[in-house]
């Protein structure tokens, strides 16, 4: 039902015009369309983390701040960037966790996935993500994890997704993620 739908927020670590995390998460969301209302989170318009500026942050900042704020649960979609997250995605969880005391990701319930050209599929990536989002105290969903390998044409124009194995495992995440905010989320309808 409409008004039992939860907002989610989607937060893609690429800006790349050609991202395929991009196309993973259009993909996502319009399976999902019908569960969630989703929000899709700009990131790439902050300027670099520096203390001596986030005691006052510039608009895409508050911006930010106010979507995760206002959102019932995160999903991070993830490429891999030697071995490790974007930088991109890690300036974004950095500028949302100041000032001390006023991080926008604490006690979110949370979910990621991601996707890459080579078979480990941002397995290194999404676990260095578990680390860095344990010191937001985000209440992070252990399963099903989504170490999705790409192959071009996994996701159509229309941000469908070809392959019928793939798609069962995003609707299975997604009703995860679901029951998981249901169970852990702050938030009332
Ligand atoms: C990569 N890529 C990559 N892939 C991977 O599986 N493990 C890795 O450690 C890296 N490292 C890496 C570093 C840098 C700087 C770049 C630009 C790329 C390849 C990466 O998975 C590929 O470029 C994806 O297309 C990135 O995701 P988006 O931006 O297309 O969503």
């Amino acid at each position: 039902m409409d008004s039992m739908k939860r907002t989610i927020a989607i937060v893609v670590g690429s800006a790349s015009r050609d991202s395929i995390n991009r196309r993973l998460a259009d993909a996502l969301m319009a399976l999902g369309a019908d569960q969630f209302d989703f929000v899709d989170v700009r990131i790439d318009d902050f300027p670099f983390f520096n203390v001596d500026i986030s005691k006052e942050p510039p608009a895409p900042v508050l911006r930010l701040k106010k979507e995760i704020g206002d959102a019932d649960g995160v999903i991070f979609v993830t490429p891999e960037h030697n071995r490790s997250i974007p930088a991109l995605l890690k300036n974004a969880i950095d500028w949302g966790s100041r000032p001390a005391g006023s991080s926008c990701w604490v006690l979110k319930p949370t979910a990621m996935l991601g996707t890459s050209p080579g078979q480990t599929g941002t397995a290194a990536a999404q676990q260095h993500l578990r680390n860095v989002l344990s010191t937001q105290q985000m209440i992070m969903m252990g399963q099903p994890e989504l170490y999705l390998h790409w192959k071009e044409g996994l996701v159509d124009a229309d941000a469908q997704v070809t392959d019928e194995a793939v798609k069962k495992r995003l609707n299975a995440f997604l009703d995860r993620f679901v029951l998981w905010i249901e169970r852990v989320g702050a938030k009332s309808a």
